[in-house]
């Protein structure tokens, strides 16, 4: 009998020793084959731990980037070369040195979605899991935070005592759900709770009834007793929320929660990108080791 693409997968994983990592934003039958999927502090956790000498990347160009800068010797292909996340590129390295001149007593905080070469700059990096606990662990008063305003701003309500400097940096996806579209979908199902990224917008994260990044509404929906839920953030959740709570229900506030470039990883592209293992992401060594300074720190000061 023919082998399946799964079968065929599964087969040169263990023939070429490779370990597939994936996002919880691309399509839940990438997930299904993936030896670890998450968000993107655990992948950068997880990154640090395999020991196959190859990582395949289901998911988009920062997430691989921050692989290699963590390993640097291993080997890491991307399942598409072509998804990259436009926020990563929405700050540069002048507008950073230009509030650097600004601040005796400044931290550039760095949310991960963001090129190698901005991390070369920065003093630490955040994820939307970790933002919180990081910026507070920071002994800098003042806080640029690159490149997301609203991570940023949700960030600065937590963490007061800070004195934040903000970028106007964004994701088109997360933006695009709008309070009008979290109010009707309320209206349809008023007995749901509404769980939010916060790369949205201030207004929808007021009306949410829990903010946090993807695996933490996961993990909130799945600890949760109700049973009703609205989804603020992209749809590639639906997958492991609907695996994890067979008996709930999830609903989307609006029709555009759909990252183009997470989706443009495929069965089939994980099936030739596996098949060729030829593209690896490539950084000088120098970006590598000035990048690995602010994501090691975001790892050590999440610990703490
Ligand atoms: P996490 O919730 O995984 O941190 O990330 C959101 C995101 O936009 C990744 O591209
Ligand atoms: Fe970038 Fe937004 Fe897509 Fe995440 S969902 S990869 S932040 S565009």
């Amino acid at each position: 009998m023919e082998e399946t693409v799964r079968e065929k997968i599964e087969r040169l994983k263990k023939e070429k020793d490779v370990v597939i990592l994936a996002h919880y934003y691309v399509d839940g039958e990438v997930q299904a084959l993936a030896d670890y999927v998450g968000d993107s502090f655990y992948l950068s956790k997880v990154a640090t731990k395999v020991t196959q000498q190859n990582i395949l990347f289901c998911g988009v160009q920062f997430m691989g980037e921050s692989a290699k800068i963590l390993n640097p010797e291993k080997n890491v292909v991307m399942a598409d070369d072509f998804a990259d996340c436009p926020m990563a590129h929405m700050v540069t390295k002048e507008k950073i040195a230009e509030v650097r001149a600004q601040y005796d007593d400044l931290a550039v905080v760095c949310y991960v979605n963001s090129t190698a070469e901005i991390k070369t700059v920065s003093d630490v990096c955040v994820t939307s899991s970790n933002a919180v606990k990081v910026v507070k662990n920071i002994e800098a008063k003042n806080i640029f935070f690159v490149p997301d305003n609203n991570l940023g701003r949700y960030v600065s309500k937590m963490v007061p005592e800070k004195n934040f400097i903000f970028h106007d940096g964004f994701c088109h996806v997360h933006k695009s759900i709008l309070a009008e579209n979290v109010k009707a979908a309320k209206e349809v199902h008023p007995e749901a709770l509404v769980l939010t990224h916060p790369e949205c917008t201030q207004d929808v994260v007021e009306m949410s009834d829990f903010v946090g990044s993807t695996s933490e509404i996961i993990d909130y929906a799945t600890n949760s007793d109700h049973k009703v839920f609205l989804i603020c953030t992209e749809m590639g959740v639906f997958y492991e929320l609907q695996q994890k709570n067979p008996d709930k229900k999830f609903f989307s506030v609006g029709h555009r929660q759909f990252c183009p470039n997470m989706k443009k990883v495929t069965l089939d592209k994980v099936e030739s990108a596996i098949e060729r293992m030829d593209s690896f992401v490539e950084l000088s060594e120098e970006t590598i080791e000035k990048a690995a300074v602010p994501l090691k720190r975001m790892l050590e000061l999440a610990a703490k």
